[in-house]
């Protein structure tokens, strides 16, 4: 399973690129707002923001999405998007399954994804709750498709449902949209998203997401075990006891 950052924090990312174990980054517009609070990025433009990730990113996809909800807005920004970044690196299009149930709107993110698709630009079909709407979206040629497990959680447990359409959570959502998507050779990847825990990346990579995209936070968590540090704790005591071994350790032969 891929390891992508679930930011648009520009220190955030380039410290969990420096891992060596990120290959990709997912932003919304909440995100982007966060990250305009901190770094108050009205001082310098939004464009060169944006830039100073895929510099770091380089041709790894980088998800930005559209603003609009409906279908000539949403097709229109994911051609800018896509102009204004693809000479950069790899801009991935976030566009909604169902971007407005108020309206006419309810399929224009189909529309978009497959105008998009035949056109060869990358989308990542974003807020999914369904196997349905996954079903739906590999079959409009998305790239990615984003089920949110925190989101269904909290929906689920808000709302003090039993299930909500037979799924009983975010990992089960998962689960059932690898089911149904798997035997049918989709090229469409499930990025595994809205992750709020360690159980959520467990859970993302036993069932067989291609992705998971990861707040910085639980990317931290995920390396710590307080044993760990206990451990190198005492092999660095017990080293000094053998200044043979640390000599030997620090010798280089070049
Ligand atoms: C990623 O594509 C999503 O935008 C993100 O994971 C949403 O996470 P949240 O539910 O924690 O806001």
């Amino acid at each position: 399973m891929e390891i992508w950052i679930d930011t648009a924090d520009i220190n955030q990312i380039k410290e969990a690129y420096k891992w060596g174990i990120v290959s990709g980054v997912t932003t919304n517009p909440s995100l982007i707002v966060k990250a305009q609070k901190k770094y108050g990025i009205s001082d310098f433009s939004m464009q060169k923001y944006i830039l100073s990730i895929f510099e770091i990113t380089k041709d790894d996809p980088v998800s930005l999405e559209v603003t609009s909800t409906d279908c000539e807005g949403m097709y229109n920004q994911a051609k800018n998007l896509h102009q204004t970044f693809s000479e950069y690196g790899k801009p991935v299009i976030k566009i909604p399954i169902n971007p407005s149930e108020e309206n006419k709107a309810n399929y224009d993110g189909l529309i978009v994804t497959s105008r998009l698709a035949k056109e060869g630009i990358l989308t990542n079909v974003t807020l999914g709750f369904t196997p349905e709407q996954a079903l739906l979206a590999a079959r409009a040629g998305a790239t990615y498709f984003s089920p949110f497990l925190g989101r269904e959680d909290d929906y689920i447990k808000n709302k003090e449902l039993k299930h909500d359409n037979g799924i009983t959570g975010g990992a089960d959502l998962l689960e059932n949209i690898m089911d149904v998507l798997n035997p049918y050779g989709f090229s469409t990847k499930v990025i595994s998203a809205s992750i709020r825990d360690i159980s959520h990346v467990r859970n993302s990579a036993k069932a067989g997401a291609h992705i998971a995209t990861i707040p910085f936070k639980i990317l931290e968590e995920m390396a710590k075990h307080e044993k760990t540090a206990e451990g190198v704790k005492l092999f660095v005591e017990d080293s000094r006891k053998v200044p043979e071994y640390e000599a030997l350790c620090n010798y280089s032969s070049s």
